[in-house]
């Protein structure tokens, strides 16, 4: 839990995510890291690019995209993943991927995307944000701690979340492609952040409530390698 004012706690939080990041990088040049999108992991990302790494060979998985956005949608995650991940850092485009992004069918876009982190080797580290709702990657409330990645609804509360990055509100799209929560246990390590009071409820559900699938993000706990890194308001209810 990191105090002070929360542009200072953000970026503290995002030096610490980073040096986790960067030892897993270190000790393996071509390591495979989760990647997420949000406003929450952007202090890490700009901490890791100021620390100095080789990133042509590390190769990374998304969480989660938006089903039925145009191709090349600036809000799409590929575009976002693209603009705030890829060109921060300096890594090979060939080797970041997101749900649905290789051209075939959503039928069996998911199996592909699990199919693509297993020939990888697994993902080394995962960074997470937590949805007000609760969810981790696009894991609504109701989703299965066995679940891979396939097509989900999205809540109208997340709808209206992400809202402000579109025209209008009925532009934000009604389904996902999210890795499941089964994906995102099976990472060696999570790192999840949280910042502000919005968030309070969640963490407080994700670090101390009840295992339940009432609250996706309860699933870290089930989880033998996690990091959490709040500021203070996101810990209030903790
Ligand atoms: C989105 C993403 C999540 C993210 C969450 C929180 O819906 N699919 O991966 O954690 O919202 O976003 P933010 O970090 O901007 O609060």
């Amino acid at each position: 839990i990191l105090s002070g004012a929360p542009e200072e706690a953000k970026a503290a939080a995002g030096e610490l995510a980073a040096g986790l990041i960067a030892s897993v990088v270190r000790a393996k040049p071509d390591a495979v890291l989760g990647l997420a999108t949000g406003s929450t992991p952007l202090p890490v990302w700009s901490a890791l690019a100021r620390a100095g790494l080789d990133w042509s060979r590390v190769r990374g998985f998304a969480l989660d995209e938006y089903v039925g956005l145009p191709a090349g949608h600036p809000e799409s995650y590929r575009a976002v993943i693209t603009r705030e991940v890829v060109d921060t850092l300096g890594l090979t485009p060939s080797l970041v991927h997101v749900p649905g992004d290789d051209g075939g069918g959503i039928a069996t876009a998911g199996a592909r995307y699990e199919a693509a982190i297993a020939a990888a080797g697994g993902v080394d580290i995962q960074v997470l944000g937590i949805g007000r709702t609760g969810h981790i990657g696009f894991n609504e409330p109701g989703s299965s701690f066995a679940s891979r990645t396939r097509v989900k609804t999205l809540t109208e509360a997340t709808r209206a979340d992400n809202a402000r990055f579109f025209d209008t509100p009925g532009d934000v799209p009604r389904h996902c492609l999210t890795q499941g929560l089964g994906t995102i246990l099976d990472a060696r390590a999570l790192v999840l952040l949280a910042f502000g009071e919005a968030k309070a409820d969640a963490v407080a559900g994700a670090v101390e409530g009840p295992v339940s699938a009432s609250l996706p993000g309860s699933a870290i706990q089930l989880h033998p390698e996690v990091t959490v890194i709040l500021d203070e308001a996101a810990a209030s209810k903790l």
